[in-house]
């Protein structure tokens, strides 16, 4: 490898991708339009320069990324190069180990957020937007021109091995907060990605999967979030996923890629396969793939073969090659490459930590146990999963390293393993905070030595966590070891215990009766302890909302008790894993509803301290085609809190054989309101919040009927409702 081709791909030099004033290499005008600019350059290109485009060309070696493909130096094309992910810019390849061998290559540490999961328990864009922000800045920060980011495949059953890195089991949050974070990272200047495109809610068996999903539960939920995205988001890339989708494979699905992604949608960037996720040439390249990571082994060799046969047409490799030009033009990478400089560490450190403060859920606070006061706090014991940061070896590492084991906090496991700058653990945090208390640690190995210590402290805080990974999933939806023994001893030691769960999802709470108060925390990124004390102080109210239901128990899991639902079953023929989404659109709070079984904490549900949310007056206004919901809420409690909103249908069935649902969310607004203030909120229901997916008429349609319009708190606290007859906007007999 040439040292400037090197430099370029990390940043290091201006990479002959930056153009003259008014001209690029070869004459391509710099103002005209990314169209222009790709077809321009394409009409220059040798036919190995097209091919060197549509493949990757490794990972790890030589830029310190997932993959990277080589550019065309000659016209002024870098070479891209690939990072995630959902929690920050992830050091998978270890670079502080590949900087000896390459100087080049940027430092390790990045800013590590808190998990996808809790940002989309902000339900807030502000939050989506600023770690859009950080996740662009700090890419293009280490001289990295994509960002591979954006998993929007939902929560359908949260032993889902990825549930930490995704946005819930609701396609209007997941699609709402993908929209704000990856325009914000477009926004940054490097190209951005959503991911895993589609049907890819499991991970055992991933890549010898199909996904049997009906039609109309694909339109409705799973492709949701990415057409929001694709619509609103500036999206430059598409991950096609592992798994295959009603028996063909998402990377060469020509409905999913050519129909609806590209068709429908009208998708202009490129579709880039997961690693290692292209099973053919021909059948890929015709039906829709544009690229493949992070080799070439499909579309390298056997893709110029097969365009010597004429099986691939030369217009499908010109095609994919502009949609990579075009989106590079249409992005910053060519015109202002990334130039690697250190990353700002404190601004990081700030960023993960006001996010954490607004994703955490309060989940239980009786007689206001919580905050703690702590001018009145002599003594606290914190307890259990290394909250001080020491090494349990807990820590789903992809690889066996000291950042990895030694955080401190519980962070995802596989491809979005962050090495993080800055941590500031939970004992540190507690310790911060209240200097002048006995602050003692106790990490829970030792049940009987932990209920010593909690009953000589005032205070008991216990850290519970549960083990999440890309690459399996979980067998159940306990807490990690013995962490349920452990709670309940503490609480028998000290009624005035507090459990804070650092989980990428759900989790069941035997021990929910006994403890007084209980914070999740989710995967709470580098900032941990400085965030869960300033919430556990009550220098900032908690927030956050669930996106996902917390369950009593697996058995109540919309897949519960059908080995065909999940995990899938091995079939005869052609020994792939078949899991029947067979529960349709009946998942998440949809099937809790539905079947009217009682969840331990349900969708949307959350507390705050002091606030008392009172909602009146509601309104229905016809908008154009739209209608707006709006109503009065107020707080009526004693202190400044934030409630979010949420705006629920009822949808009338069209006919016995499109049953719906008793609620779908349709619309939300976070509001922070002081206390005795009251405020108007608006909320627009478009045409699409009205319409159900017609299989027979194979579009969009608005069943006649009375609609329920839901206002409230949670998906189990309606404050407000009212029915609606979507034609006439008239009230419903
Ligand atoms: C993951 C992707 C990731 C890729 C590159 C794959 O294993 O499924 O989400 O972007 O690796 O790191």
């Amino acid at each position: 490898m040439a040292a400037p081709l090197l430099a370029m791909m990390v940043g290091g030099c201006d990479g002959g991708g930056r153009a003259d004033a008014n001209t690029s290499a070869l004459g391509v005008a710099t103002d005209s339009s990314p169209e222009v600019r790709a077809r321009q350059v394409l009409a220059q290109m040798t036919l190995a320069e097209k091919l060197t485009l549509i493949h990757g060309d490794g990972f790890c070696w030589p830029a310190g990324t997932d993959g990277w493909t080589a550019g065309v130096p000659r016209l002024g094309i870098p070479p891209t190069t690939y990072v995630g992910a959902g929690s920050g810019v992830t050091d998978v390849c270890l670079r502080d180990k590949l900087r000896p061998f390459n100087p080049a290559i940027p430092p390790g540490p990045a800013t590590e957020l808190p998990a996808p999961i809790a940002r989309a328990a902000s339900w807030s864009k502000a939050v989506a937007n600023d770690a859009g922000k950080l996740l662009g800045r700090e890419t293009r920060d280490k001289g990295y021109n994509v960002h591979i980011g954006g998993d929007v495949n939902l929560a359908r059953d949260p032993r889902n091995g990825r549930t930490f890195e995704q946005f819930g089991e609701d396609p209007l949050l997941a699609g709402t907060l993908v929209v704000a974070e990856q325009r914000a990272v477009a926004e940054e200047g490097v190209i951005n990605s959503v991911k895993h495109y589609v049907g890819n809610e499991a991970e055992a068996h991933r890549n010898e999967s199909t996904s049997e999903i009906d039609e109309r539960t694909l339109r409705e939920l799973y492709l949701v979030p990415f057409e929001m995205a694709i619509r609103q988001g500036r999206v430059g890339t598409v991950m096609c996923s592992y798994n295959a989708v009603n028996g063909v494979a998402a990377c060469e699905n020509r409905y999913l890629l050519r129909q609806v992604l590209k068709g429908e949608w009208g998708f202009e960037g490129w579709v880039m396969s997961d690693w290692f996720a292209t099973y053919s040439t021909v059948a890929s390249a015709n039906n829709g793939l544009d690229q493949e990571q992070p080799w070439g082994l499909f579309f390298g060799i056997p893709l110029a073969l097969a365009l010597g046969t004429g099986e691939v047409p030369l217009a499908r490799v010109d095609d994919m090659v502009f949609r990579i030009l075009r989106t590079m033009f249409a992005s910053r990478v060519v015109d202002d490459p990334p130039v690697q400089r250190p990353i700002d560490t404190a601004r990081g450190a700030g960023v993960a930590r006001q996010i954490e403060e607004q994703g955490a859920v309060l989940l239980k606070n009786a007689g206001d146990h919580l905050p703690l006061d702590p001018a009145a706090t002599a003594s606290i014991a914190v307890i259990g999963a290394y909250a001080d940061g020491a090494d349990d070896g807990r820590n789903a590492c992809p690889f066996k390293d000291d950042w990895c084991n030694t955080k401190g906090y519980a962070a995802g496991g596989g491809s979005s393993s962050v090495h993080p700058t800055v941590t500031v653990t939970p004992l540190a945090g507690i310790r911060a905070r209240v200097p002048h208390a006995r602050v003692e640690y106790a990490s829970g190995r030792d049940i009987v030595e932990a209920a010593r210590l909690a009953r000589s402290s005032e205070i008991a805080i216990v850290f519970a966590r549960d083990t999440e990974s890309e690459g399996k999933d979980r067998v159940n939806l306990s807490l990690d070891e013995d962490a349920d023994s452990l709670i309940e001893a503490v609480s028998r030691a000290n009624p005035r215990t507090i459990v804070v769960l650092e989980t990428g999802g759900p989790v069941t709470m035997p021990w929910l009766d006994h403890v007084p108060a209980v914070l999740e925390a989710w995967y709470p990124g580098q900032s941990a302890g400085a965030a869960i004390a300033r919430l556990l102080f009550g220098d900032v109210s908690p927030s956050g909302r669930l996106p996902v239901t917390f369950p009593k128990s697996e058995a109540d899991l919309p897949t519960a008790g059908s080995v065909a639902q999940w995990p899938g079953v091995l079939e005869q023929q052609g020994g792939r894993y078949r899991i029947d989404y067979a529960e349709g659109v009946f998942m998440g709070y949809r099937w809790y509803d539905e079947r009217k079984i009682e969840p331990l904490f349900p969708f949307g549900y959350g507390l705050t301290y002091g606030a008392k949310f009172e909602y009146s007056d509601l309104r229905i206004e016809s908008k154009g085609p739209s209608v707006m919901v709006q109503f009065r809420l107020r707080n009526g409690g004693t202190r400044t809190a934030v409630e979010v909103s949420q705006l629920y249908l009822g949808m009338p069935s069209p006919s016995p054989s499109v049953h719906q649902p008793p609620k779908w969310l349709r619309g939300f607004d976070r509001i922070e309101l002081a206390a005795g203030e009251a405020r108007e909120v608006s909320i627009e229901l478009p045409e699409r919040a009205f319409s159900y997916w017609d299989v027979e008429q194979k579009g969009w349609a608005v069943s006649p009927g009375c609609y329920e319009v839901m206002v409230g708190s949670s998906s189990r606290d309606v404050a407000l409702r009212t029915g609606l007859s979507r034609g006439t906007l008239a009230s419903c007999p």
